[in-house]
């Protein structure tokens, strides 16, 4: 979708746009397998990637759900138990894989961002005119409805076509 921006704006440049854009390393994530995760986390919105904020943000949603942005998501210990070993082994400071290490630029020391979309490469990610017209365009309200933009993001592929 951007890229039909990208072309609609390059107009007879297209070929140009195309080779300049060229392949680029789409930002990946592996698919999350884990049923529990898959259908607790699951139900209101897409199962967020663990590796996106660090361990001590995880400690702390996972440890507060209910009382989880406005609504109560709280679960069964045994469950819980298993989602926030999911979590905290591939959160962003602890994972060594290259979409974690992303995740991880830009925090401080002992930041625990409260939301992904509060997280820096969130925003860093976010700010130019394609997401504006995408935001518009695709009737978003929510920056949280990564779906909405991102169709696979579920599968974890966030790249820019
Ligand atoms: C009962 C519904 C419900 C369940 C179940 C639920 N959530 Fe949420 N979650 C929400 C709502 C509502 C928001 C706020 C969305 C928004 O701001 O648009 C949210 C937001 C979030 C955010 C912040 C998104 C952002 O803005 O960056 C994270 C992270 C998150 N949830 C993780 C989880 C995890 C992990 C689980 C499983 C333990 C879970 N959620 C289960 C309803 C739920
Ligand atoms: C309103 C549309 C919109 C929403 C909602 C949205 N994004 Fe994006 N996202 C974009 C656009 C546009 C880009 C810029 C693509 C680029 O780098 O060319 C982007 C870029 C990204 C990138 C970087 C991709 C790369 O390869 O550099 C990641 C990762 C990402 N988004 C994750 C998310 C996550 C996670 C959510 C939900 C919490 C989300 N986005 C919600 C539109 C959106």
């Amino acid at each position: 979708m951007i890229e039909t921006n990208l072309l609609l704006a390059a107009g007879a440049l297209m070929l140009a746009t195309v080779t300049v854009a060229g392949p680029t390393k789409a930002e990946s994530f592996p698919p999350i397998k884990n049923q529990t995760v898959k259908t607790e986390c699951g139900e209101c919105h897409m199962a967020f990637f663990p590796e996106m904020l660090p361990r001590k943000s995880w400690v702390k949603i996972l440890n507060d759900l209910g009382n989880h942005y406005g609504e109560d998501a709280s679960i069964d210990p045994a469950p819980l138990k298993e989602i926030i070993a999911f979590h905290t082994s591939r959160a962003s400071d602890v994972l060594k894989s290259r979409g974690a290490r992303k995740w991880r630029e830009g925090l401080k020391k002992d930041e625990a961002p409260d939301r992904i979309t509060t997280a820096p490469r969130f925003i860093r990610k976010h700010k130019e005119n394609d997401y504006k017209r995408m935001w518009t365009k695709f009737k978003v309200t929510s920056n949280a409805d990564c779906v909405a933009c991102h169709k696979d993001a579920n599968k974890g592929l966030f790249d820019d076509d």
